[in-house]
């Protein structure tokens, strides 16, 4: 048996992603279980990694890539209780999940229901808990209120959509022209950010302003989204997409800018939702919301959108596609290939 994985022996461009095969599988320490992979996803936060930008990931190369996993448990490690070989988890691995195999903590898996499709499932891990998290634990939502969506289209904007409209609320989104039409069908009014400007569409709506922005862009972007509130409306940040691209901003002063919104008499806050660290202070919140999550899905009250399914080897194409900002939804990494052998098997 053999281990198939992505990694990066230096940070860099998309040149720098490999495919290598090992021989040997790792083996679960103490507190440890192996897991072999059944889906992995792919994010914008991949890109950072492999540039060397994350500030959650002090590894140096070489780095297997990979945020979050499905996985069934394989071997079981020494002193580790209530596991068993056969069960189906998931984890927020933050590096290392795109890989046939991984050991992983014991103590910080959770539980995936056996019916749930692995490829569905590994969409909710990092893009969908980070939504549901920002939505109901920092912004507080309540029904009825108008949230605004920047980057509607993407993985985490696609999630933010629908849950926003799980929970009864209105929901304006930015987004290119080509991803209106999807995220029209989730129910939510699109805006052309190339060619409308935001802060003037929200504020020029009967009750003008809204409830609650969510806002991945950074810099002076920042600024517009806190514009665009109303009284008692919340900024959440989550993220330096601009700066990543190259098109300029300081993290520091964005950060000295949002902590200063928030303790100005304005009327608004404003804060940052990272998810790395509140898996580690509250990885209670995170079993439990992951949970919710796969409820959802199971019922069918949500439905993940699944732009591509690949394969480990198409790894460095998916990086160039979140680059350009083709995918609407997600890019799901499909380990074990069984997900296109069945599309296949259809043709
Ligand atoms: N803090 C956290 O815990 C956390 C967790 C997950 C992700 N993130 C961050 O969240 C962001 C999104 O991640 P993702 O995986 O969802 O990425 P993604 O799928 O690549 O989505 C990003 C979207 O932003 C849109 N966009 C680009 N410029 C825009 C602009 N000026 N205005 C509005 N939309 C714009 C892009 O499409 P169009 O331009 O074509 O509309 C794209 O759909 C990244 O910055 C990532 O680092 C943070």
């Amino acid at each position: 048996m053999s281990n198939k994985k992505v990694i990066i022996k230096r940070f860099g461009g998309p040149e720098v992603l490999e495919v290598v095969e090992e021989e040997q599988l790792p083996e679960p320490l103490p507190g440890e279980v192996r897991v072999r992979v059944l889906a992995a996803g792919m994010a914008f936060t991949d890109i950072m990694i492999r540039k060397g930008q994350y500030p959650d990931v002090n590894e140096k190369p070489p780095i297997t890539l990979g945020y979050d996993l499905v996985g069934e448990i394989d071997r079981v490690g020494p002193g580790v209780e209530g596991l068993e070989v056969g069960d189906r988890v998931a984890q927020l691995t933050v590096i290392g999940a795109q890989a046939d195999y991984v050991c992983l903590d014991a103590d910080r898996l959770v539980p995936v229901p056996g019916d749930l499709d692995p490829v569905q499932a590994v969409s909710l891990v990092l893009s969908y808990t980070t939504a549901y998290q920002m939505l109901t634990r920092k912004a507080s939502v309540r029904e009825g209120e108008r949230i605004l969506v920047h980057g509607a289209g993407g993985a985490v904007g696609t999630a933010l959509v629908q849950l926003g409209k799980h929970f009864n609320l209105e929901v304006y989104g930015t987004a290119s022209q080509s991803k209106h039409e999807m995220i029209e069908r989730m129910g939510a009014h699109p805006i052309d950010y190339h060619s409308e400007d935001f802060v003037r569409v929200i504020q020029n709506l009967e009750n003008p302003g809204a409830d609650a922005v969510f806002d991945h862009l950074g810099g002076e972007h920042f600024k517009r989204s806190l514009n665009s509130l109303r009284r008692g409306g919340r900024l959440v940040a989550y993220g330096f997409y601009n700066a990543t691209m190259g098109n300029g901003g300081s993290v520091i002063m964005d950060f000295a800018r949002l902590f200063l919104w928030d303790v100005l008499p304005n009327g608004k806050s404003a804060s940052f939702y990272s998810i790395g660290p509140w898996w580690k202070k509250h990885p209670d919140w995170f079993k439990r919301d992951l949970h919710e999550l796969f409820e959802l899905c199971t019922r069918g009250e949500i439905q993940p959108v699944i732009w591509k399914t690949i394969r480990l080897e198409e790894v460095p194409q998916a990086h160039r596609w979140i680059e350009s900002a083709e995918p609407q939804g997600k890019i799901v990494v499909d380990i074990t290939g069984r997900k296109q052998d069945e599309e296949t098997s259809h043709d």
